[in-house]
């Protein structure tokens, strides 16, 4: 039994190595890529998403462009993390393929109607898509989310804040209140799954390469940044999450987003021991088999070999 997902997405040198992940896993269906301002600009994020997928030939997995900014904020991105291309590292041809020329949020839409909302879908990017879903097609919603974003603990952006959250907060407040079952990979876990240089050792075949060149660039960031010797695969972890979810531990609670305060702004607010009794709404993930989660990802990795 495969359980069907839709990848939303901002690549993002991790969110490239979720997509591969995706595509390695028998236990998932990947119904399609959407691509969303993030990491780098929208043209950006869309370009890589379809480079990715030229990379080991999946021309047959549809890639549909959506929100170029969030809600209200500013566009903001990262490339002091994932450079001007957003793929920084590996020289990877220009995208061979154009986009779906259907939005996003209508691909998304028509694709959870196609299937009676029985579709997972994982957003690894700002959640401004998923937020226009909501908002655009209140009958297409998908059975369950899982994301990666927010954190219980420190943010990355700033000491409050996680980037998918912070870049657009409007739209993660709506898809946190909307009732559908979410659950939140946050900083708290992906910061314990450090991808090291051992891992990267046993990568193989072409994929191998990719990714070892990803991360060499990628890695840079997370050496001067934390002076660590890996790095977060920050959305992998979703990907992995839905295809093995003992992986993670989770804690159902209450969890609401600031989009009042700029000192705050995309804080996710975890009512982790209850004080503030709120209304459970999200699985939190709160700990990780780092280990069984980085040998899933190299054995899966290297299944492209
Ligand atoms: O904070 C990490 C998240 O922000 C990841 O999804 C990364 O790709 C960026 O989108
Ligand atoms: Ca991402």
């Amino acid at each position: 039994m495969t359980t069907p997902i839709l990848l939303d997405c901002d690549p993002g040198h991790d969110d490239a190595i979720a997509l591969l992940l995706a595509l390695a896993s028998p236990e998932l269906e990947l119904l399609g890529v959407t691509t969303v301002a993030g990491n780098q600009t929208l043209d950006k994020t869309t370009a890589n998403a379809i480079r990715v997928l030229d990379f080991i030939g999946r021309n047959d997995v549809a890639v549909a462009a959506g929100a170029d900014r969030p809600l209200l904020r500013d566009v903001y991105v990262a490339a002091h993390v994932h450079g001007e291309s957003g793929l920084d590292g590996p020289d990877l041809p220009p995208p061979q393929r154009a986009p779906s020329s259907e939005h996003a949020v209508e691909f998304l839409a028509r694709t959870i109607r196609e299937r009676a909302g029985a579709v997972t879908l994982v957003p690894t990017g700002p959640l401004t898509n998923v937020a226009l879903l909501l908002a655009l097609h209140p009958d297409a919603r998908p059975e369950r989310i899982v994301l990666m974003g927010g954190a219980v603990a420190e943010g990355n952006v700033t000491p409050a804040a996680e980037f998918n959250i912070w870049c657009d907060p409007e739209a993660a407040a709506r898809v946190f209140a909307s009732g559908i079952d979410i659950t939140m990979i946050g900083l708290d876990v992906t910061h314990k799954a450090l991808f090291m240089p051992e891992h990267e050792a046993r990568l193989e075949g072409k994929v191998g390469e990719l990714v070892r060149s990803l991360l060499s660039f990628y890695g840079n960031f997370h050496k001067q940044q934390y002076g660590w010797d890996g790095s977060p695969i920050h959305d992998a972890v979703a990907v992995a999450h839905v295809s093995h979810p003992d992986l993670v531990e989770t804690k159902n609670r209450g969890v609401k987003i600031d989009t009042e305060s700029e000192l705050s702004r995309g804080r996710t607010l975890v009512d982790l021991w209850g004080r503030a009794q709120w209304e459970p709404n999200c699985h939190v993930g709160v700990d990780i088999d780092a280990d069984a989660f980085l040998d899933l990802l190299v054995e899966r990795l290297n299944t492209f070999a």
